[in-house]
């Protein structure tokens, strides 16, 4: 299959067969991902792989209790990895310049392009993937089941498995509301509306189509998919406890020294 029709035809798959992914698949998927460009060719992340029953379910709870932990045969951790990197320089009495924020953005990148590649590698090969924004939301927890040692940060994760569902593609805003020629250009009220217009329609059918989320939205009082997104999914309070989980694991983890 063409790389373009691979990343034309994704979809989140957030219900797995049982099936486990072969160990030759697998090392195929992570071998393809780490093609991925990094920073200076640091490599700075590394990729947990977790199979194990007993260990997804003690993610379940950190990962907001999402059944693809459980469902599908493995999980992978994406973080952004300086120790590694740290020690190789102290064991070459080379300076080390990577305890602060800008290090960990560097790693974070760097993990997050592999991660994709994996991602799409998988999907190639007919496996189903589903990002989990917990892995960062709760990335101290994370860390610690995972056992993480200083300078390693979970931040992005997905489960991996052979699909059970096949879900249409979700829409995309359109292209032209997201490319700027040259310079940004700045949007009208007018263009907003135009570039949300079949956003709000389909983002709220799909949202009124899951009975639970229906009842949520409907209790909360909220009347368009803004109000969704802001008032119900992803609230002020959370996402100011979330930034103080992760500013505080940064600082734990040694990538806010200065
Ligand atoms: C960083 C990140 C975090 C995400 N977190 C979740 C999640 O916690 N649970 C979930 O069901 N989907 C999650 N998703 C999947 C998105 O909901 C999905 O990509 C988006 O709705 C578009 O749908 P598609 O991937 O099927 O095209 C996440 C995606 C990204 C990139």
């Amino acid at each position: 299959m063409s790389v373009i029709k691979v990343i034309h035809d994704h979809r989140s798959i957030r219900t797995y067969k049982p099936d486990p992914v072969p160990e030759a698949l697998l090392q195929e998927i992570l071998a393809a991902g780490i093609r991925a460009s990094s920073s200076g060719n640091m490599q700075t992340y590394s990729i947990i792989v977790t199979r194990d029953r007993a260990l997804r379910e003690r993610l379940y709870e950190p990962h907001m209790e999402q059944d693809m932990v459980l469902d599908a045969p493995v999980l992978l951790t994406f973080c952004a990895d300086f120790h590694r990197m740290r020690q190789w320089l102290r064991l070459s009495n080379a300076p080390d310049n990577f305890d602060n924020f800008m290090s960990f953005m560097i790693a974070a990148i760097d993990a997050i392009l592999v991660s994709q590649n994996v991602a799409l590698a998988a999907e190639s090969r007919g496996l189903g993937i589903c990002y989990m924004g917990s892995t960062l939301a709760n990335c101290d927890q994370i860390g610690e089941i995972l056992q993480l040692p200083p300078n390693v940060v979970p931040v992005v994760g997905f489960s991996l498995g052979y699909p059970d569902e096949d879900p249409a593609p979700r829409d995309r805003l359109p292209l032209s509301g997201l490319v700027h020629d040259e310079t940004y250009h700045d949007y009208s009220d007018d263009e907003i509306r135009q570039i949300y217009h079949d956003r709000e329609v389909a983002g709220w059918a799909r949202y009124m189509s899951f009975p639970h989320l229906r009842q949520l939205i409907e209790e909360s009082g909220v009347e368009n998919l803004a109000q969704v997104y802001t008032a119900v999914k992803y609230t002020r309070q959370s996402h100011q406890e979330f930034s103080r989980t992760v500013l505080n694991y940064l600082k734990s983890q040694g990538f806010m020294n200065n």
